[in-house]
Formats: structure tokens, sequence, C-alpha cells
């Protein structure tokens, strides 16, 4: 489905990728992991369109991305989040979720003209992401008034709000206690089973084992290594070099 050929990345003196090349095949979750400034972020910029890059190809379902702006591949079905949340900080999680669902609509400009109450069925809509990912607060809380394990439920609601075919989730459960962290567990594999393909970055290593079923190993810039995570975690070089644990 998606398919990066030896894509470089440069910001000023610093190589952020560095030929890095690896495929994700359709409905299945894809662990990116590595130790910090290892690319994982920018690798999600230049797949979703917030950034271009240097050398190398980007394929989604056989179409080349490599300078297409970040609304055409979101039109292709790309959808992501982000390490830290971006909100209108001073709306409620519906009108959130109303700007989001029309981001690529012309009801989206009117909407910021004057205020355009959502119709039943977007509203609808927004209430059956948020019952699913478990968000049991009143659309009408403004998203500041979350605590910080709801933004990641909010954060998750936004990425699954309009159709798509593929999910990137930077760092979806970074700081996120246990119990929640179990209901994102069971969240993902609900997904994959309802057929979507996912790519998260994720450190904790328990996480990725229940939920990945591939994992790829970046470093300064490159795939190190990839394979299930069974394999993955018993390669004592990747253990001991790059995730400084073992498990
Ligand atoms: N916009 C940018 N400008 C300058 N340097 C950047 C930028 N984005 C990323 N970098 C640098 O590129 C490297 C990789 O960063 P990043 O992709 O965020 O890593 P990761 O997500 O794996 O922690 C780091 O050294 C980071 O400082
Ligand atoms: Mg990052």
């Amino acid at each position: 489905m998606l398919k990066l050929q030896n894509i470089s990345k440069s910001f000023g003196g610093v190589q952020a990728v560095k030929n890095c090349s690896f495929e994700i095949e359709k409905n299945s979750i894809t662990a990116l992991v590595g130790p910090n400034g290892a690319g994982k972020t920018t690798v999600f910029n230049l797949v979703s369109g917030f950034s271009n890059p240097d050398k190398g190809d980007i394929f989604f379902e056989n179409k080349k991305l490599n300078h297409l702006p970040i609304w055409k591949r979101s039109r292709l079905g790309i959808s992501r989040t982000f390490q830290l949340s971006r909100m209108f900080r001073n709306l409620s999680i519906e009108d959130n979720l109303l700007i989001a669902l029309r981001e690529d609509d012309d009801k989206f400009l009117k909407m910021f003209l004057r205020d355009v109450e959502g119709d039943k069925q977007e509203k609808n809509r927004i209430y059956e992401i948020m019952d699913f990912v478990g968000l049991k607060k009143d659309p009408k809380t403004i998203v500041t008034d979350l605590s910080y394990g709801q933004q990641k439920l909010f954060d998750l609601s936004r990425a699954l709000l309009n159709s798509h075919e593929f999910l990137m989730l930077d760092e979806p459960v970074a700081g996120v206690n246990p119990i929640l962290r179990d209901t994102f567990k069971k969240l993902l594999k609900e997904l994959k089973a309802k057929g979507e393909t996912i790519l998260l970055i994720e450190h904790d290593m328990d996480f990725v084992r229940h939920v990945a079923d591939t994992v790829i190993v970046m470093d300064q810039g490159s795939v190190l290594a990839e394979g299930d995570p069974e394999y993955i975690f018993s390669d004592k070089k990747v253990l001991e070099a790059y995730l400084g644990t073992t498990v």
C-alpha cells in the first residue's frame, strides 16, 4: 500500500532521513520504533505531505506522492495524528471535530464567515466516533478541559473522522496511563479487524508487541531492522544498541 524508496531529507546540516526504504502491507499494523531523533516523525511528515523529500520516491497505492500537497494526500486516504496535539484550544470537542470533518469541504470557509451549526448527520458521525474510541465527555466540553489521556482519544477521533485508507499515529499512547494504554491496544486491534491499515510510532515495547504485525526499527534516519515483534525484540543488537532495554 505504502512504499518508501531511498528517501532522504536534510534540514540544514542535519540529515533527518537517510536512504530510508520500507513497505507497508494493506490491513496490517506496523510500528515504527527507534531512539529520539531517529527520523520517525520526519517520515510521517514526508508521507503526509508536511515536508517533501530531497531524494527518493514515496508511493501510495502505486501513485507517486513525492510533492503532492497535504490535501491531495488526504483525499487519497492518508490520515494522521501529531506527536503534540493540534487543536483549536478555545473550541469544544464537537466544534473541533466539525472543523476537521469539513477541512476539505467548502463549508469550512463558510463556518469561519458565520457560525454554521453542524447538521444532524455530521453530529451523528462525531458522536459515533467519540463512542467508538470511548471518549465519554459532553461534546460541548472545551478541548483544553480534557485530561491528557482524553486528548489522546480526541486526537484519534479526529484522525478517524474522515474516510481514509491509511492511518498514521505519532506516539498515540506516549505518557498515557496503563488502563488507557490497554484501551488503545483494543481499539487498534478493532480498527484492524475493520480493515484499517495502521502505521504508528511508539516507544513502549510491550504495547508494540501486543498490537504490531511488523516492527521497523529506525536509527539515524535509516532502517536498522525490520520484522515481526518476536524477531525484532529477540535481536540482541537491536535491544542493546537502540532500545536500551531487555524486554
Ligand atoms: N523542521 C526541522 N528543522 C530542523 N531539524 C529538524 C526538523 N525536523 C526534524 N529535525 C531533526 O531531524 C532529526 C529527526 O527528527 P524526528 O524526525 O523528529 O525524530 P523522531 O521522531 O524519531 O524523534 C532530529 O535531529 C531533529 O532535530
Ligand atoms: Mg517524533
